[in-house]
């Protein structure tokens, strides 16, 4: 109970001095340099900037599936930093969503047991394929169940691996280029079904995004630049 009054103080995320460098030979190449960022609970916020100005380094770091050099991520007050895989993997299940510029499904499976995937994997309360099945109904996907990735267009598997990362009910969801591969109709659905979903269930949204209009619908917008955050 005292995890919950204190988590309910925190931010959702907040990036304290995050540096993140990379040994080339002898060579050390900062791809992050001092980031700070703060991000409300229920805030829609976008991280902008030109390609290879760290913004896909920043996600992986603030899901805690890479290391900073320097610094430190909090989610919802917790240290992700300073965590072990086990435990880091328990936060990721039950705290956060993921989709990234590559949908990383699972190959083997149908859409409905990716989507039903993180449900199995973590504790979580109900039926997890009556749960999988809504959330593909809600992405509009309900006649596309039994389809493995292989047989789904790049803009299905991408509203699959979304209808992944919100069946869980995340507190936060980090996108990496959402709608980098979808056209401009899948795109605009993509973007109501976040604003949907943020204001139904007051979700975090932390989304790096070339796309105008994405980052146009943000409360809170980013920029990065060379690696670090520009005025
Ligand atoms: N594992 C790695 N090894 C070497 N360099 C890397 C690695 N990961 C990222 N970089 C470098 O770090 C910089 C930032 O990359 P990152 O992928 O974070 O950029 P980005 O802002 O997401 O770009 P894009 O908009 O093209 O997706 C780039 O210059 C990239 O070459
Ligand atoms: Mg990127």
């Amino acid at each position: 109970m005292q995890q919950d009054q204190q988590t309910s103080v925190a931010e959702a995320l907040s990036a304290i001095n995050v540096g993140k460098s990379l040994l080339f030979g002898r060579e050390r190449v900062e791809i992050l340099k001092d980031v700070r960022m703060k991000v409300n609970h229920g805030e829609f916020a976008a991280i902008v900037g030109p390609s290879g100005s760290g913004k896909s380094t920043l996600l992986g770091i603030i899901a805690g599936l890479d290391t900073p050099t320097s610094g430190q991520v909090f989610i919802d007050g917790i240290d992700v930093t300073r965590m072990r895989e086990a435990q880091l993997a328990g936060v990721r299940n039950q705290k956060i969503g993921m989709v990234f510029q590559a949908f990383n499904l699972i190959p083997t499976l149908t859409a409905l047991e990716n989507v039903e995937a993180p449900l199995a994997i973590g504790r979580h309360p109900g039926d997890a394929t009556s749960q999988a099945r809504a959330m593909l109904t809600l992405v509009g996907l309900a006649h596309r169940f039994k389809n493995r990735p292989n047989q789904l267009s790049g803009g299905e598997q991408q509203r699959v691996a979304i209808a992944r990362a919100l069946v869980t009910r995340p507190a936060i969801v980090i996108m990496d280029e959402p709608t980098g591969n979808l056209d401009r109709a899948n795109s605009e659905n993509v973007l109501q079904m976040i604003r949907e979903v943020q204001r139904e269930t007051g979700t975090t949204f932390i989304i790096a995004t070339h796309d105008a209009t994405v980052a146009e619908a943000a409360q809170r917008t980013i920029h990065l630049l060379d690696g670090t955050v520009a005025a």
